[in-house]
């Protein structure tokens, strides 16, 4: 499955924000135009993309800090404090994750 544009508008994202990968001691930077789960993917993060709408909670990932603004329709409200889904969410600081 690709994760390119053409797969419809970003969701509500624009802003730029930073992912720590904590065990691997990397930053990557999402860029306005893309979603985390590409970077992610591209970084090497062993990541499952299911249905990248938010809605399957497949690519849910455990993070450490940050603020994430979550817009995925799979998570409650405790797995929020916890996980985020990548192909949706993104974040108004640096995030860590850990992986
Ligand atoms: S791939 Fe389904 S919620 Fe992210």
């Amino acid at each position: 499955m690709s994760l390119g544009a053409s797969e419809g508008p970003l969701p509500g994202g624009s802003e730029p924000f930073e992912i720590y990968l904590a065990w691997s001691e990397r930053t990557l930077v999402v860029g306005p135009e893309e979603r985390a789960l590409e970077v992610l993917l591209r970084a090497g993060v062993p990541i499952e993309p299911g249905c990248q709408t938010g809605g399957c909670g497949d690519c849910a990932t455990a993070y450490l800090e940050g603020d994430v603004v979550h817009k995925d329709g799979c998570l409650n409200g405790d797995d929020r404090k916890r996980y985020f889904c990548p192909c949706v969410s993104r974040a108004r600081t640096r995030i860590v994750l850990a992986v």
